[in-house]
């Protein structure tokens, strides 16, 4: 793959968020890495070395078969693949029919992976005992949302040994996007300097159908609403206006684990936007650091422009509703959020009708959860599918 360099990167503290990065060319050969004109070359092999030591999550909450099989058939075998299952489980199990599905394609695929349902008993008994109880509720299960699923496959890649950890969601409709996705998380973990780094995928296009033809739009509503006040937060610290964030809501995106595992999350859909604001929290060099490491080695945030549009299933107004309260609450409730920016996000939350959430908890992070135990535990209590692949 060939990527440009960034043009343009924010400090902020020890954190480096770097402009939009375009892909030059989707596949290279070669041998080692070489930089030239701006454009830095990553042959296949070294985008397969990182490859061997990702865990590839997929979170899926009610999606439709078809789709999940196709986005399992675009990750390279290479990958560890976690299914994060949230997925009703009635008279009709949808669960058991993402696992016979995931059966039959690994009887053909020969790969590794591993499945798991987000409310399975064994999985909160689990997180009991090494514990780690913030995912659970008042009744003792794991609670709804894609963040707490995100999490619980974090913890099992961490288990698995690997050192980087990606996500993609299960609505992709065009698996050679999703091929693209993981061929650029392995491509620009090669650029970082750092082993705190992040790698957030920019859509090319969204295409939609506008009276009857294809419209290749470039930002959804929600996320440009997110990156604006995500870039105000950091200009109200420099000083300087910035449109630098542009990814705010990418749930396509990769970390490696010892970044991973040291971030606080916060739950639903607000993990992707909080992502960005707890790094700034952390590593900005506002308050003091509980990590020298990564402030010493720095905090490299990367943005890579896909060349394939992006087509995903399409979830209503009230999704996107429920999107946006999360993702600005989030900012709101951010210890570095000053007042005037707070009083901002309100006034955009009730413009949209919406109340901020600001009692949502922060879920810490797991550095300190024995992830080996934690896989042992779901082992013992047959809440681990594990397929073409015992450990
Ligand atoms: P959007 O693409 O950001 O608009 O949000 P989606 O509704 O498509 O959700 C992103 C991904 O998370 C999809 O693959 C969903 O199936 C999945 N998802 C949504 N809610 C949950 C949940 O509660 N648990 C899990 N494990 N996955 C979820
Ligand atoms: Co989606």
């Amino acid at each position: 793959m060939k990527l440009e360099l960034p043009r343009h990167t924010e400090r902020f503290g020890s954190v480096r968020i770097h402009d939009i990065q375009r892909v030059v060319l989707l596949d290279s050969a070669g041998e080692g890495i070489e930089v030239e004109a701006s454009v830095c070359s990553i042959p296949r092999s070294k985008i397969q070395e990182i490859e061997r030591k990702m865990a590839i999550i997929i979170p899926v909450k009610d999606e439709r078969l078809k789709v999940i099989e196709g986005v399992i058939s675009a990750i390279p075998s290479e990958c560890l693949i976690i299914v994060v299952s949230n997925s009703k489980r009635g008279k009709v199990d949808r669960f058991k029919m993402e696992r016979d599905m995931i059966e039959q394609h690994v009887h053909y695929a020969r790969r590794a992976i591993w499945a798991i349902h987000q409310k399975d008993h064994g999985v909160s008994k689990a997180f009991k005992e090494v514990g780690y109880p913030e995912l659970l509720d008042d009744n003792g299960v794991i609670r709804d949302g894609k963040a707490e699923g995100m999490i619980i496959g974090m913890l099992l890649a961490k288990a698995a040994g690997k050192e980087y950890v990606g996500f993609i969601d299960a609505d992709n409709y065009i698996p050679g996007a999703v091929h693209e996705y993981v061929k650029i998380y392995g491509a620009a973990f090669h650029l970082s300097q750092s082993p705190y780094a992040m790698v957030r995928i920019s859509w090319a296009y969204k295409p939609k159908i506008l009276e009857g033809s294809l419209y290749f739009s470039k930002w959804g509503r929600v996320s440009a609403v997110t990156n604006r006040y995500l870039n105000k937060l950091i200009a109200s610290f420099t000083g300087f206006e910035t449109e630098v964030v542009k990814t705010g809501n990418s749930g396509e995106h990769a970390m490696t684990i010892r970044l991973a595992e040291i971030l606080d999350y916060k739950p639903r859909f607000a993990i992707e936007p909080y992502e960005i604001v707890n790094i700034l929290e952390q590593f900005g060099g506002i308050v003091e650091p509980k990590y020298d490491e990564p402030m010493e080695a720095g905090v490299e945030i990367f943005q890579i422009e896909t060349r394939n549009p992006h087509f995903h299933e399409e979830k209503g107004d009230q999704h996107l509703k429920d999107m946006l309260c999360d993702a600005l609450s989030a900012i709101m409730s951010s210890s570095i959020c000053p007042e005037s920016l707070k009083k901002e996000l309100q006034i955009e939350l009730l413009k949209e009708g919406l109340q901020p959430r600001d009692n949502d908890r922060t879920i810490p992070s797991f550095a300190h959860v024995d992830a080996k135990l934690f896989l042992d535990l779901l082992v013992e209590y047959n809440a681990i599918h594990m397929f073409g692949y015992k450990r």
